[in-house]
């Protein structure tokens, strides 16, 4: 299909809008929306929007084979990076046996998993390697169609130079990955850096809010008519900042293992507020550092996460159209889920299905905190 592009096609966006905002007001729309909206320059194109959502999805899926790999302990099994050649695994016994004796002259391999055999050894290489496959495959389904969208012109200058700054950044993500994984081969390390592992979701966290937000955007998604509404934005912009947050603290927490401090909800083994949380110093690198802490101030966050939901939701419930109450629908069943998880992660002592289950639910719960804030905008709603 053919898509036109400059002032025609510009005008049936901009009319979209329109009758999008223009409720009851209907024909007495004012000449002044539409040029509002037409200075926005997004323009939308659902073929387009179809794509970067589809992207958003993969983001997702490495998250979950990323959160899998961690989880079976196979993230230490490649120790190289070799971004072309490193696309094929091992084809014969002797590239096997290559491999494994690399492994075997990592920390990680003497001090854990000594008589390790080659079958195990094959077990967590295929985790690790499909998780940087998935990385090149994410690469190429952004590229190609992006090429052809462009050459369509059927992206604006504005969102090619961003799309253009997520593959970068899609690239510097393979590259922290590496880094990450460094930072377990050496010394007496076991494992990577709780702060390379951070850094790493973070990104990951970041590339999928910057391709969903675009996709939310060019694929058209219905904002709120309520003006009303609008003006609790800024609490809906500072959740996806909390639950950014959040993650981050979940981060630190799955990189120091901290989720097997406790194994007791809602208590901390008996009390109510756990022993032990400053005895590092300097106080502040506690809650970096300090499993008892970093467990504690996960869980806290993630009630703040639920009680800050829950009032949003509640105080928008009086004035949400269909848009607004299907988006702050989809946060607060996705927080429940993700606090439930949260609590048979601990008391399963960090069960790999509930732990990979929570870290997907916590990028589904990012999404659907940005297309509550998407929902809100103020510019669109304030414009009839
Ligand atoms: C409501 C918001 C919450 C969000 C967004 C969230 C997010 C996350 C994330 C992203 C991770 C790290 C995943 C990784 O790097 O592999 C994590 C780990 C963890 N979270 Fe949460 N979490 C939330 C609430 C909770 C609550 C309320 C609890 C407990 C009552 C909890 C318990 C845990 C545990 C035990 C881990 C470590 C699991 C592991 O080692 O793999 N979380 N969380």
């Amino acid at each position: 299909m053919h898509h036109g592009v400059g002032p025609h096609r510009r005008q049936r966006a901009a009319g979209l809008g329109v009758s999008e905002i223009s409720g009851s007001s209907g024909a007495s729309m004012s000449v002044t929306a539409i040029s509002t909206l037409s200075a926005q320059p997004v323009r939308i194109d659902r073929g387009v929007g179809a794509w970067l959502f589809a992207i958003a999805a993969m983001i997702g899926m490495m998250v979950l084979v990323g959160g899998l790999t961690r989880l079976t302990g196979s993230g230490l099994s490649i120790t190289e990076w070799q971004p072309v050649t490193g696309t094929l695994p091992p084809l014969s016994d002797a590239a096997w046996l290559a491999e494994f004796a690399k492994y075997q002259g990592t920390p990680q391999y003497e001090l854990l998993n000594r008589g390790m055999g080659l079958d195990g050894f094959k077990s967590i290489y295929w985790w690790e390697w499909t998780h940087r496959l998935l990385g090149r495959l994410l690469g190429f389904v952004f590229l190609l169609p992006f090429l052809i969208f462009l050459k369509q012109r059927r992206i604006d200058r504005g969102i090619a130079l961003r799309l253009g700054m997520i593959f970068l950044l899609g690239a510097a993500q393979g590259a922290l990955g590496w880094w990450m994984v460094q930072s377990g081969l050496t010394g007496a390390r076991v494992a990577v850096s709780q702060y390379r592992l951070a850094a790493h979701l973070g990104l990951a966290m970041i590339l999928f809010g910057y391709v969903f937000w675009t996709a939310l955007e060019i694929g058209g998604a219905r904002r709120t008519r309520s003006t009303e509404a609008a003006g609790f934005r800024p609490f809906a912009v500072a959740l996806v900042g909390l639950v950014f947050v959040q993650i981050i603290l979940g981060a630190l927490m799955a990189g120091l293992d901290a989720g097997l401090a406790f194994s007791t909800w809602p208590t901390y083994a008996g009390s109510w507020v756990p022993n032990g949380m400053f005895d590092l110093s300097p106080w502040w690198i506690n809650h970096f550092e300090n499993i008892v802490l970093v467990h504690f101030q996960h869980r806290t966050a993630g009630y703040v996460v639920a009680a800050m939901v829950l009032w949003l939701y509640l105080t928008l419930r009086p004035s949400a159209d269909r848009p607004l109450k299907l988006a702050g629908i989809h946060a607060v069943v996705l927080t429940t889920a993700q606090v439930a998880l949260g609590v048979v992660t601990v008391v399963s002592m960090v069960a790999l299905p509930l732990a990979a289950l929570h870290q997907l639910c916590a990028l589904a719960l990012f999404g659907s905190a940005l297309w509550w804030a998407f929902t809100l905008n103020a510019n669109a709603a304030r414009s009839f």
